[in-house]
């Protein structure tokens, strides 16, 4: 037998499954297919954009070894960041703030990650800005110190237009009709957005956002679906014209079609997806058969076997315990889009807010400019 080199585990990241669902459309409508995102080592698609800007800080010597990474994050990616620290002998602290959940807690700890809370509200009433400049003033004052700055560093997107894209546009074919992201910092929406639009343009772009967010504008309120939402436009997401329509989904339907699609497709996973589901079902419902819809299931379920997928942490929030496919379809049908222009009425952009909160890529930038 033939020895080969194995990947270490920041190059394992990647090449992950698309099914299709058997339970949720009918034979008149398109397909539903899923690309699994909770198969990469740190179980979720935030293992790309970790994996992609840890590679290119110790190539340009921005990340040393021995060195600390910082970053803003309360769930996924900095849970990617903890675990590629482990491997790769950084210490990483991870800025959070008190809307963490007791799993992703013991995640970060599990992988020995330091957490730091922020616990003052910025101008919209989330936690973002504050954890952002705190994390680049501690930035400031740990020397060795590295900021991936998920926010505001395109390289983000990069590694989704470079992986997540191209996988996803070969794995589903000349079939494919539309692809439905959730966004946050516009990461996967913006990669996947620009390569579609260049490799298929005729493939609809979709993004999903939650009501209380104001990534497309609109009335910022508190609400609870993690891992999507922010107060502004972000820069990863800068051409919105590559985006087709935008909805904005309720914590209820973002809850109920991530259980519904546990109990009826056997897919575990997080309250994201299950925003997405809500909206890509609606496409398949509208799109004749023979025809694919796309969606990324962004991390696995068990992250949410305390809330999501617990009937007394939904009631004392105030959330729907219902999760059938029934439901599902009438909740889809429903569905309204926010836009079907965003570039002309969404954009919610903050030009200043970089550098106003200390991002180091915006202070690179400029020097570069100037
Ligand atoms: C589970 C989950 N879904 C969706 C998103 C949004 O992804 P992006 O930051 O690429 O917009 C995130 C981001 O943290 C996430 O953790």
């Amino acid at each position: 037998m033939r020895s080969t080199t194995l990947p270490l585990l920041l190059d394992a990241v990647g090449d992950t499954p698309v099914v299709r669902l058997r339970n949720l459309t009918t034979a008149h409508e398109a397909e539903l297919i899923v690309k699994l995102e909770g198969a990469n080592p740190g179980g979720s698609l935030k293992d790309r954009p970790a994996s992609h800007i840890i590679r290119h800080a110790e190539r340009t010597g921005a990340l040393r070894p021995g060195g600390t990474i910082i970053e803003s994050s309360s769930g996924n990616f900095g849970i990617a960041l903890a675990m590629y620290g482990a491997s790769l002998g950084y210490r990483v602290i991870a800025v959070v703030d008190p809307k963490l959940t007791a799993t992703n807690r013991a995640l970060l700890q599990a992988y020995g990650a330091e957490i730091v809370v922020v616990d003052e509200q910025d101008d919209s009433g989330s936690y973002h800005k504050t954890r952002i400049s705190l994390a680049n003033r501690m930035h400031d004052e740990i020397a060795g110190s590295f900021r991936p700055d998920q926010c505001f560093n395109p390289l983000n997107s990069d590694a989704h237009l470079h992986s997540t894209a191209a996988e996803l546009l070969d794995q589903a074919g000349p079939e494919l009709s539309a692809v439905v992201c959730t966004v946050s910092t516009g990461g996967h929406l913006g990669g996947i957005a620009r390569s579609v639009k260049r490799r298929a343009p005729h493939v609809r772009v979709i993004g999903v956002d939650v009501e209380g967010s104001t990534v497309f504008g609109g009335l910022a309120h508190a609400y609870l679906t993690p891992g999507m939402g922010l107060s502004w436009t972000p820069v990863n997401l800068d051409d919105l014209s590559l985006v087709d329509e935008v909805y904005k989904v309720t914590d209820d339907d973002a809850y109920r079609a991530c259980r519904t699609l546990a109990r009826t497709e056997g897919i575990l996973a997080g309250v994201s997806t299950g925003a997405a589901l809500t909206v890509a079902l609606a496409a398949a419902m509208r799109t004749r058969a023979g025809r694919r819809v796309a969606v990324l299931a962004s991390d696995r379920g068990e992250r949410y076997l305390a809330t999501a997928f617990n009937d007394e942490w939904l009631r004392a929030n105030a959330l729907t315990t219902e999760c059938t496919v029934t439901g599902l379809r009438a909740r889809a049908g429903r569905l309204a889009p926010h836009s079907t222009d965003p570039a002309r009425d969404c954009a919610n952009y903050l030009p200043e807010l970089a550098e106003q909160l200390g991002s180091p890529t915006a202070r690179a930038t400029a020097e570069v400019s100037r």
